[in-house]
């Protein structure tokens, strides 16, 4: 029986498609498969078509007024395939886990008591890393970690390497991971250049299957179906197939899917504390920086430019609406609430990355280009 959690902390990457597409191979090739919903948003169980009442809030909280064992709130999704839906509640859990003794093992005790009906059970998590997350590291001997073939995806991917090797060693949990490039778009050649650097940098721990980006896979999941049940020869059902098969190749090894998990972890301020502390750390100051959050003005000087973003470590290097400047009199601006910290950012003028010209503070990145820094002090 193998327990493989999906997850990164930086969502759209493709955690829930994975944890749905694969779940249902596995299940098609004859798995016994349970898929566990542990992300608030629910994704994975409205792309299952699944609403329920019952998640596993109901199951891990002592608060409930409506305490259920994990096998009541199974639902069937397709022959050998079963799941564990998900609601809003699950995010309560966070909170009211924060200061329990032995929070981190919740969902291991809990998946031991139905894991003999089961060859696979796959946990979809929420973009974050918080308890849950880590309760399904703490679950799960395996971990995959879908990524898009995006510049930064390679720095977030670090936090969550991170957190894996904190559970492995502190929590001395043998736990294996694997990175899957989760949307890769071949009409790009940067799509290439971006998966020679995955390569270089995670060679054997990256697999060999790529899930190309194929809008099937994203129409499926409005319809609340399996891409294989609303498409079985598209290319998408194809890649999840051809990712099945590979995870069910390392059964043959009798061993988890992956090679060891390589030594050169960076442990950074949580070296010399124990784990709980440092998670107890973690939450405390993050309650604390909500409270803090400060009004930061972005400002850029671009004439004749159409758009103008700014991104940085603040938002894991997203490019949305959130981070687009607007223009007035030829001087560009933005103002985004951030909590205290040292943060790296880039201006990106009609589509072209650029330190801020204005800000003499800035730091070498690991692409060989220059970074502007702000920092944000804890007075706001
Ligand atoms: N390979 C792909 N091709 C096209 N669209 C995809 C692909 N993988 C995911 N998507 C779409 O991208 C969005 C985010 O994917 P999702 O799996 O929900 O990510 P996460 O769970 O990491 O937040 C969804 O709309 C999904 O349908
Ligand atoms: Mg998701």
């Amino acid at each position: 029986m193998r327990i493989i959690a999906i997850a990164n902390q930086k969502g759209g990457c493709g955690k829930t498609t994975t944890a749905i597409n694969l779940a249902a191979a596995l299940s098609k090739n004859g798995r016994r498969v349970l898929l566990i919903d542990l992300d608030p948003q629910a994704h994975a169980s409205l792309g299952l078509n699944i609403d329920s009442q019952d998640s596993m809030y109901n199951v891990i909280s002592s608060l409930t007024p409506r305490k259920l064992r994990i096998e009541n709130i199974i639902r069937r999704v397709e022959e050998s395939f079963d799941m564990v839906p998900s609601n809003v509640l699950v995010g309560t859990l966070e909170q009211e886990l924060a200061d329990e003794i032995g929070r981190e093992l919740k969902l291991t005790g809990i998946i031991a008591t139905i894991a003999s009906r089961y060859d696979y059970i796959l946990i979809d998590c929420a973009p974050s890393l918080g308890i849950l997350t880590v309760n399904a590291l703490r679950a799960s001997s395996e971990v995959i970690i879908p990524v898009e073939t995006s510049r930064f995806s390679i720095q977030g991917l670090e936090h969550i390497i991170d957190i894996i090797h904190l559970v492995r060693d502190r929590l001395n949990h043998p736990i294996e991971y694997r990175v899957l490039i989760a949307m890769f778009d071949s009409r790009l050649r940067h799509s290439f250049a971006m998966l020679q650097m995955f390569k270089d940098r995670f060679s054997q721990l990256l697999f060999d299957t790529i899930i190309h980006t194929n809008v099937k896979l994203r129409e499926s999941v409005v319809l609340g179906q399996t891409v294989a049940a609303y498409d079985k020869y598209s290319r998408g059902s194809k890649d999840y197939f051809t990712l099945a098969k590979e995870v069910l190749c390392a059964e043959a090894k009798e061993g988890p899917m992956v090679t060891a998990v390589p030594k050169e972890a960076r442990w950074g301020r949580a070296a010399g504390l124990t784990f709980s502390e440092t998670m107890r750390e973690t939450i405390e100051q993050e309650a604390k920086d909500v409270q803090k959050l400060a009004s930061v003005r972005f400002s850029c000087k671009a004439q004749d430019a159409k758009s103008v973003f700014v991104t940085g470590s603040f938002n894991d290097w997203a490019l949305d609406d959130n981070c687009r400047l607007k223009q007035l009199n030829g001087c560009w601006e933005v103002v985004l609430p951030l909590k205290p910290g040292i943060y790296q950012y880039q201006f990106i003028i009609d589509g072209v990355w650029k330190e801020d010209p204005l800000n003499p503070r800035k730091e070498r990145n690991s692409f060989g280009d220059i970074n502007s820094l702000i920092e944000v002090g804890t007075d706001g």
